[in-house]
């Protein structure tokens, strides 16, 4: 039986108690090993002794219960009972020792090195002979050999979760080491982003403007056209035609400017439930035509926050003509207002951000185009500018505000957005 090599500390017992067993001709054999303070012990294993509830592998005992165990613990040697049924030393397993018809009990050591560290407990029944001087002193070998096996197995064990514990550090470090790349990644394109919008935007401006004096010129004169052709019903839809176009020409390059040069934000103290409702009043008639319902839903007691409201109206305006526009007849445009509390106070006070939620229940954002739909003249419009979006997020960056949208194609999408706390002055 090579004990000590087993690695494996219960299907190491395991093995040595039946073992025991088969040696010495007993029905039962288990070990308990003591806890660090010797009032407790478990029984790590035992060969038949398993069906005996309270005195099953697992089960914890209490040693102060348990007279033989007691006084092995005092005397650090064996302890043989020979006549189990009357040995007063027995009385708190009487049920056991009726239950088995057990008649002789040997108590077992185990030590490492001068450590005692558990007990090696077996029993024989009815007319079985009793222990001899031998079979103590064979099973006293055994024991030994035990006690380095458990030595070895609670090392292996230690080993094994040293290992568990660097495999989890190094599971960490990896996820770590990928949120990390993810982030200088995402960093990386904003700052492409932002380059690339920085050289749009300067580019688009100077066309803008270089356009706008030929517009006047074009505009003037269909103004001119327009007044001399009257009764000429042709020529009359011409040159309102044109008008039309450089109206809308001259919007768009209103849109360019406005952000290609964003006018500075002028802040004030202001509740976003006031200006909802009152933004949303404009765009009621429109839902009323297109049978569209327009929903607003504020938390009460909302906190004040710092607002260029002129911009935040247009950012309001453009997400809900967006919406408006991807709704079909029958849909739903809600917009819902809630305060939540930030994880770090602010300076000067407040900690409630204040969330606004724009949700439509229409066509919904392709997944390849959640990516673009910030760029500056991204558009899947035929009549778009493809500015609404892009202008909206400047705007927001100067209030320290966040955008974040969720769609669902065929759906709807939901536009989120966060606005940071009131700084006082
Ligand atoms: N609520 C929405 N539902 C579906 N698609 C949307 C929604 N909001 C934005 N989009 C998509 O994002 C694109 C960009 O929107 P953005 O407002 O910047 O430009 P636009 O609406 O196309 O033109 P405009 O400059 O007139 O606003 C849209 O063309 C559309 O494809
Ligand atoms: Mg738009």
């Amino acid at each position: 039986m090579t004990v000590s090599q087993s690695l494996d500390k219960r299907a190491m017992l395991d093995r040595v108690t039946e073992e025991v067993c088969k040696v010495l001709n007993i029905p039962r054999c288990s070990v308990i090993l003591f806890s660090e303070n010797k009032r407790e012990g478990t029984i790590e294993a035992g060969y038949d002794i398993l069906h005996f509830p309270g005195h099953g592998v697992g089960d914890k005992i209490t040693v102060s219960c348990q007279p033989p165990l007691q006084q092995l613990i005092e005397s650090r040697k064996p302890v043989v009972i020979q006549d189990a049924a009357t040995d007063l030393r027995t009385c708190y397993i009487e049920h056991l020792v009726a239950h088995f018809g057990i008649s002789r009990i040997a108590f077992i050591p185990l030590f490492s090195r001068e450590d005692l560290i558990g007990v090696m407990v077996l029993d024989r029944t009815g007319i079985d002979p009793p222990f001899s001087d031998s079979e103590i002193h064979l099973m006293m070998t055994v024991a030994e050999q035990i006690t380095v096996g458990v030595k070895n197995a609670l090392l292996y064990d230690q080993a094994a979760r040293h290992l568990e514990t660097l495999e989890e550090q190094d599971r960490q470090l990896k996820a770590y080491a990928e949120l990390l790349e993810r982030k200088i990644d995402d960093r990386v394109r904003e700052v492409r982003r932002l380059d690339r919008l920085s050289t749009l935007g300067e580019l688009s401006a100077a066309i803008a403007h270089e356009i706008r004096n030929p517009l006047t010129g074009i505009s003037s004169n269909a103004q001119l056209l327009r007044d001399n052709v009257k009764g000429n019903e042709l020529f009359s839809e011409l040159s309102e035609n044109i008008l039309i176009g450089v109206k809308r020409i001259d919007k768009i390059i209103d849109d360019i400017l406005g952000f290609a040069r964003p006018t500075p934000a002028f802040f004030s103290k202001c509740a976003l439930d006031g200006l909802v409702p009152q933004t949303m009043s404009l765009f009621e008639s429109q839902c009323r035509q297109k049978n569209i319902r327009l929903e607003v839903n504020c938390a009460p007691s909302l906190p004040e926050l710092n607002l260029d409201k002129t911009q935040i109206q247009q950012v309001l305006a453009n997400l809900i003509l967006n919406a408006l526009q991807a709704t079909p007849p029958g849909g739903r445009i809600s917009l819902d207002l809630t305060a939540e509390e930030g994880e770090e106070e602010q300076e000067g006070g407040g900690k409630r951000h204040v969330t606004l939620r724009i949700t439509d229940t229409g066509a919904g954002i392709r997944a390849e185009h959640l990516d673009r739909i910030f760029d500056p003249f991204f558009t899947t419009k035929p009549e778009g500018t493809g500015l609404g979006l892009s202008i909206s997020d400047a705007i927001l960056k100067e209030h320290r505000a966040d955008i974040r949208v969720h769609s669902e194609p065929g759906k709807g999408t939901t536009f989120i957005l966060r606005f940071p706390p009131c700084r006082n002055p």
